[in-house]
């Protein structure tokens, strides 16, 4: 039987760079021979990705936070079976595109939920499963939240469903407030799990940010 394999999330705003970030990692981890899976959530699954478009479109209206919270949840309890579990039993990297701290910071913190109903949630549906490093994407709340508004005007983003004219905007349209609120939980979970979370300011480079998490992963997966 492989090693169990490593489990590595992204988090950050909206906008903040998580997809360039997760594809350069997984060029440069598959480069030295690392079997790598790149995922994201909501989605991940066939039925992850219904759950993602009733919850991202903007067109979705009148959703209570509960609600919301619970089709986040649905959306990771089958993609935790069906992609997350499987692969980590094969000795691979798994790299996700957000997990259950972006429930906190959005649903906790921007939709003003609080932080324990969200992690009972997490124990009962996802068997509390914690990633073996998350890296956390710092920046300005108007630098970040703008930047992924324009992505969505111009369509020209390199991610298929953002450049691909689809809406996924919901989330975007919401003030700056909430979002600031999102920010804030986002650093309390970092303050809370120093061992765990790691904050790197994404307001370099992609490059340089790249190099940044490099590093971290390096010194994680002693590769
Ligand atoms: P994502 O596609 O990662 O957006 P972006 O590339 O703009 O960062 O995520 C979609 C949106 O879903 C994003 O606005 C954050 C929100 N979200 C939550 O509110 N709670 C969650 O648990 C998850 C996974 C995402």
């Amino acid at each position: 039987m492989p090693a169990r394999g490593k489990f590595i999330t992204f988090e950050g705003l909206d906008g903040s760079g998580k997809s360039t970030q997760v594809e350069k990692l997984a060029r440069s981890l598959r480069a030295h021979g690392l079997s790598v899976t790149i995922t994201r959530e909501p989605g991940g699954t066939s039925a992850g990705n219904k759950i993602r478009e009733l919850l991202l479109h903007s067109a979705t209206s009148g959703l209570s936070p509960l609600t919301e919270m619970a089709l986040m949840f649905a959306s990771r309890a089958q993609h935790v079976h069906e992609i997350i579990l499987p692969a980590l039993a094969d000795g691979r990297i798994v790299l996700c595109d957000r997990f259950t701290d972006s429930t906190e910071a959005y649903q906790g913190g921007g939709r003003k939920l609080g932080t324990k109903p969200v992690l009972q949630m997490h124990e009962i549906l996802c068997g509390n499963l914690q990633p073996d490093l998350t890296i956390m994407l710092d920046n300005e709340v108007a630098f970040s939240v703008e930047r992924a508004r324009r992505r969505n005007r111009t369509h020209k983003s390199p991610r298929s469903e953002k450049g691909s004219g689809k809406d996924e905007n919901r989330f975007e349209q919401e003030n700056r407030a909430f979002f600031g609120r999102v920010r804030h939980a986002y650093l309390a979970i970092a303050a809370r799990e120093p061992q765990r979370v790691h904050v790197v300011n994404a307001r370099g480079t992609p490059s340089e940010t790249h190099a940044v998490i490099m590093e971290l992963v390096r010194k994680k997966l002693k590769v």
